[in-house]
């Protein structure tokens, strides 16, 4: 797709041609990956950041919000748990909370893989140095993710704090993936000041990166933050963008976000309609998972896992794809 095609789908309404782009994006995920949507265990490790990114609930400066921390063991029950259900892949997903240090998140997957050596762990707490990512991978660590957020330098200023820079964020992800890791990034889709250029260099990364693994969920306002007050991103062009980037990186693993579900009641399936491939279910702990508040009205799911895996196969099932509980690495 040429630039002034991807434009061109960025702004249009025309549901035919909207329609016509879900049914190709389909096609290109069914010829790598059948109609198989992978399961993850999904754990949201720690609600403590030391950034200050303008769009997140759990911001540094969010002194409205009760922190929390997952301690080792809790971690690891949480992966008992999701490989009692029968999942094969646990993310562990946190703010970037100091007290994780190198050491200490060695030592969580150094305990998770002695007793789950044949499961796949991803990681995703943020921007570390190479070494902590060598290091991680060395004690087990197979995935790594971490959205770019916006591949707009000048954009990224206004979601961010000055400390934090789109230079580097593009420099852990090609550390991450020099280490080795299948490599996670992605973007919000309705941020303040987004415009369809951002959109088209966000596709353009993309291309250039050719991560394995692709996050795209639209902005949503969390009331507690500078944006607090803002429009969230609109779930059509979320959903043209996943099925563009379906079509770009015809092997790439992209998940049915909770923003999706959280925007729209069946957010999850249209996604999957559009082109995704994964749904991750949330193996928080409930007090835990009330705290992760990135955003208002989080999709939470049902209360009790098993329930709640039971609802999300149905609703594959029922959308007329396979639930696959294998560990659903990249091709
Ligand atoms: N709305 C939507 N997504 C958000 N994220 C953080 N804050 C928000 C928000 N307000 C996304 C970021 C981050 C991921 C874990 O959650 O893209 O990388």
């Amino acid at each position: 797709m040429n630039d002034k095609e991807i434009l061109h789908i960025i702004k249009t309404n025309d549901q035919d041609e909207i329609n016509s782009l879900f049914s190709q994006a389909c096609k290109v995920r069914e010829e790598h990956y059948g109609k198989n949507i992978y399961l993850r265990c999904l754990i949201e490790i720690s609600n403590y950041c030391k950034n200050d990114c303008y769009y997140c609930g759990i911001r540094c400066s969010n002194s409205k919000l009760e922190r929390y921390r997952l301690t080792p063991e809790e971690i690891l029950n949480c992966c008992r748990a999701g490989d009692k259900l029968g999942l094969k892949t646990f993310v562990l997903q946190g703010g970037e909370d100091p007290w994780f240090t190198g050491q200490r998140v060695s030592e969580i997957l150094s305990g998770i893989k002695q007793e789950f050596p044949s499961h796949a762990i991803t990681l995703s707490i943020g921007e570390r140095s190479a070494a902590d990512y060598e290091l991680f991978f060395r004690c087990g660590a197979n995935r790594y993710l971490l959205r770019h957020e916006t591949a707009s330098s000048s954009h990224y200023e206004t979601l961010h704090p000055s400390t934090m820079t789109l230079a580097n964020r593009k420099l852990c992800l090609y550390n991450l993936k020099k280490t080795g890791y299948q490599v996670g990034a992605g973007f919000m889709v309705g941020t303040p000041y987004q415009t369809p250029e951002c959109l088209l260099e966000d596709l353009r990364f993309m291309e250039e990166l050719q991560p394995h693994m692709a996050g795209i969920g639209p902005f949503l306002p969390q009331k507690d933050t500078p944006f607090g007050n803002l429009q969230p991103g609109d779930i059509n062009l979320c959903l043209k963008m996943l099925a563009m980037c379906r079509i770009l990186l015809p092997r790439s693993l992209i998940p049915a976000t909770t923003a999706m579900e959280t925007i729209a009641p069946n957010g999850r399936e249209l996604a999957l309609k559009a082109g995704a491939n994964v749904i991750m279910p949330n193996l928080t702990p409930m007090s835990a998972k009330k705290l992760y508040s990135i955003y208002d009205n989080k999709a939470a799911g049902l209360p009790e896992p098993a329930d709640n895996l039971l609802k999300l196969k149905e609703m594959i099932t029922g959308a007329g794809f396979l639930p696959d509980m294998s560990r659903g690495d990249a091709k």
